[in-house]
Parts: structure tokens; sequence; C-alpha cells
């Protein structure tokens, strides 16, 4: 079993773990992200197989952790814990002092696996501008 840095050679099987949990794929913004945040993005790898992934983002201030996921096969065997907390350990040493991550409220029973990262909930103000034009 391997942690290590995502690349974009990962997409087929990233796209399998992402899409069954309604995650966003598009090889083109896979790229972008890579690109964009070398060394903060992580996958959790055994014999070629892909088990684990989270992206680390940090726009010069602060660090947001999307994208979780792990397979279904392998999940509560610590994967998520592990390959999370690398992504927030790199986002560290990027500079950030708070790391944020967004949960949906139908998916409110994963809070527990974050609060068991010291992820605390903070209550506040949320707003989504949809460029797409359609309704989430
Ligand atoms: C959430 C997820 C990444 C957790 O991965 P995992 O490898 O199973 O997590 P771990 O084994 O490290 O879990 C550590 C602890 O977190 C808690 N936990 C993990 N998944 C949980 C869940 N779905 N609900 C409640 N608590 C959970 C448990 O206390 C667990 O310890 P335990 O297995 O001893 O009970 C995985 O369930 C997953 O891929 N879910 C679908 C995608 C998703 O919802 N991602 C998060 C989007 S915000």
């Amino acid at each position: 079993m391997k942690l290590r840095q995502m690349t974009i050679g990962d997409y087929s099987q990233l796209k399998s773990l992402w899409v069954p949990e309604e995650m966003e794929s598009d090889d083109n913004q896979l790229q972008r992200v890579l690109d964009r945040n070398p060394g903060t993005c992580w996958v959790i790898e055994d014999q070629g197989e892909i088990l684990a992934a989270s992206l680390g983002l940090y726009d010069g201030r602060r660090g947001f952790v999307q994208s979780v996921a792990v397979r279904k096969d392998r999940r509560h065997e610590g994967l998520g814990t592990e390959v999370v907390q690398k992504t927030i350990e790199s986002l560290k040493d990027c500079g950030t002092k708070r790391i944020r991550l967004f949960v949906r409220k139908s998916n409110a029973e994963v809070l527990q696996f974050y609060k068991k990262l010291g992820f605390a909930v903070e209550e506040g103000c949320y707003y989504l501008y949809d460029t797409s034009g359609t309704p989430v």
C-alpha cells in the first residue's frame, strides 16, 4: 500500500471512485487542479488500484479539502483518515492556517469522520452562484 501524490494518469480510476458519490469529475478540470495545486492532492494505491483519494486546494490564503472518497469495499480501514491527514499536512506546508471543506446536508453522517480528524462545524452563511443557469 502506497500513499502518493495524485497524477492525471489516475483519472479513470478516480472517476470510478467519484461518480457514484455524485462528485464532479472531468479530466481537463482535474489537470488544472493538479497544475494549480502541486503536492497537495493524494491517493492511496495498492498494486496499481486506487483505494482512496483527496484533493487539497490552496488559494494563497486558505486551504480546502475536496473530493474525499474511499473505495466502497475498503471503507472503515483508516484509509480515509490517512489520505485526509496527508492532505492537511501538505496544506499546512503551503502556509495555510485554516482549512475548510463542505459536506452536503444529505451526507451529514460523514461529519463524524471529519470530527475525528479535528474539523469543527462552522456555522455561517452559505451562498451558491450557479454559473450554468441550471437549478442545483
Ligand atoms: C467518508 C469516507 C471517506 C470515510 O473513509 P474511511 O476510510 O471509511 O474512513 P476511516 O476508516 O478512516 O474512518 C475513521 C472513522 O471515521 C468515522 N466514519 C467513517 N465513515 C463514516 C461515515 N460514513 N459515517 C459516520 N462516521 C464515519 C468512524 O468513526 C470511523 O471509525 P470506525 O471505522 O472505527 O468506526 C468514506 O466513507 C467515503 O468514501 N464515503 C463516500 C464519499 C464521501 O461521502 N466523501 C465525503 C464527502 S464530504
